[in-house]
């Protein structure tokens, strides 16, 4: 096992403009961040993910990025955002920022002179193609609705892109190009960041005219090339988002030379409730098989092969315990057996702010939504003829708001979160929901996060443990070990409300209790609704 600090870490991400408000203008910010560095540091969490804050005209909240080298005023300034690299240091935090480097914003001064001319030194910066007006160069949609092509008349082309029409696609094809992001990522490192997350890193080699989006031909080229340029020379960690990710190309990515990544988010066992061919608005039931298939596959793939992400949610994604647990009568149970099952794997796990609070999904009318992609949704399936009642419903289970409504930090007005009008309203179970209440609640959702990422320091297994799914036939049990030299974890989880027997022998006395999600928890292999317990023996 090397000793690379992101093996035994635990990440937090955060999404400025819904964690904390320290001006009262309602959207959260870098000074909010610092004020609530103790908190981070109680949790345990040695670094922070922060979605971007670089100057964005916040088309798609911050991803689309208008000067990669300067923080937008809504967060604050430069000289905040050295603060909070420092500060965050002195808590034993380090910070990674978000790249977005598969698109810039149109307001990006590159987009500027790109479209000015096709003689124009950025023009090249950007990928365009010939054609007449009204005429596209091919079909492809873009991810937010609507075509992918957009014409610009001084030009006579049109400009591509994968996301909104803000946010043009970046050539990667040119070297130019590809030496400005090095050099912008450089200057970033000598400012101390921890590492960096790497936005639809998987989409940068597109080849439009061929249709193709992600893993293009020269992907791991330039994802080498890159890694050389910056990353090696620091010793940071690097995760790319890639939803196209197969086990065989995360070993690419994630490959123990340090050639390209640290790591990537892939997203199968994410996706496993949505109908193949369908959108994810289509609800589908989440196939229990299939997942303990999905999490064997990865874990067994890549042990000693590469290296995991574990992840249940994020700034795009519904929260997790609405989703496959149970935000009702057992949101506390089932919110740390999520926690539970998640954090005894192989890889380093990810907290989205929140979820160590256990908060849940909101069901707001349509006019509460500000995600870009939620509102383009409503507006195109209305069109489409679809009921109201219909859209809203799955807008309720899959809005990116969802994860995006501010973080409840007391019971007290607006959360604790802003003195003003929060930007995205609030979830009313914040009086119930909310870390104050938590802190000092020894069984409450935060304890466990917070008992399950000391657990990872304390003891190796967690980082280099083999992985074993056991029961894997069982339809209502998640069971495996970890195993190394000198030890073995047990994780046992009923994924489900209803109480069941266990098929496993009963643990012996050598195997300790580390952790449960109720109170009398202990050998009998009798469980009751979401009950998840993690065993330890040490040889
Ligand atoms: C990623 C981000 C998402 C953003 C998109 C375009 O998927 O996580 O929030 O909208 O890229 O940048
Ligand atoms: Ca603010």
């Amino acid at each position: 096992m090397d000793s690379k600090w992101w093996k035994n870490a635990v990440i937090y991400q955060i999404y400025p403009r819904s964690f904390a408000d320290s001006n009262g203008d309602g959207i959260g910010d870098l000074q909010g961040i610092i004020s609530k560095l103790d908190y981070l540091e109680k949790l345990g969490i040695d670094a922070v993910w922060l979605s971007p804050v670089c100057k964005s005209p916040q088309d798609d909240n911050g991803y689309d990025i208008s000067d990669y080298q300067d923080i937008d005023p809504m967060f604050g300034t430069l000289r905040d955002m050295e603060e909070l690299i420092e500060e965050a240091g002195k808590h034993h935090i380090r910070i990674i920022m978000d790249l977005v480097l598969n698109h810039s914003s149109d307001e990006h001064d590159w987009f500027q002179e790109a479209k000015k001319s096709r003689e124009n030194p950025y023009h090249d910066y950007y990928v365009w193609r010939d054609g007449v007006e009204g005429v596209l160069p091919n079909n492809m949609r873009a991810a937010f609705g609507g075509s992918a092509w957009e014409w610009v008349p001084e030009v006579q082309q049109y400009y591509f892109h994968q996301f909104s029409v803000k946010q043009p696609d970046l050539n990667w094809e040119n070297p130019k190009l590809r030496r400005e992001i090095y050099d912008m990522i450089n200057w970033w490192i000598g400012k101390g960041v921890g590492g960096f997350r790497l936005d639809v890193i998987d989409q940068i080699a597109k080849e439009p005219d061929k249709m193709i989006t992600n893993n293009g031909p020269r992907l791991h080229e330039y994802l080498r090339e890159l890694s050389q340029e910056t990353f090696q020379k620091a010793d940071l960690v690097t995760v790319g988002e890639a939803w196209g990710a197969t086990t065989e190309l995360a070993k690419l990515y994630s490959n123990p030379d340090n050639s390209e990544l640290s790591m990537v988010f892939q997203f199968e066992h994410i996706c496993l409730d949505q109908m193949e061919g369908k959108e994810k608005w289509d609800l589908a039931p989440l196939p229990f098989m299939k997942l303990k298939e999905v999490f064997n596959r990865w874990q067994t793939e890549l042990h000693e092969k590469g290296w995991n992400s574990l992840f249940w949610n994020n700034h795009d994604l519904p929260r997790i315990v609405s989703r496959w647990g149970n935000d009702g009568e057992y949101r506390i149970e089932s919110a740390k057996m999520l926690a539970i099952l998640l954090h005894g794997m192989q890889g380093t796990p990810y907290i989205y702010q929140g979820e160590e609070l256990g908060m849940t999904n909101v069901a707001y009318g349509i006019e509460e939504y500000r995600d870009i992609e939620t509102v383009n949704l409503y507006k195109e399936r209305l069109e489409k003829g679809y009921k109201e009642e219909e859209i809203m419903r799955s807008i309720h289970a899959k809005s990116r708001d969802n994860a995006r409504t501010p973080m409840q930090w007391t019971s007290g007005e607006n959360a604790g979160f802003t003195d003003g009008k929060p930007w995205i309203k609030i979830n009313p179970n914040y009086r119930e929901i909310n870390a104050e209440r938590q802190i000092d609640d020894e069984n409450s959702v935060f304890r466990c996060y917070q008992q399950l990422i000391r657990f990872r320091k304390a003891y190796p297994v967690f980082a280099d443990g083999d992985f074993r799914m056991l029961l894997m036939d069982d339809e209502n049990i998640f069971a495996y070990t970890r195993t190394n030299e000198d030890s073995q974890l047990l994780v046992v989880c009923n994924f489900y409300d209803q109480t069941v027997r266990c098929p496993l022998e009963e643990p012996d006395a050598s195997m300790k209790l580390l952790i449960s999600n109720y109170k009398d928890a202990d050998h009998t292999m009798v469980l009751r609704p979401y009950e998840a317990r993690m065993y330890l023996k040490e040889k």
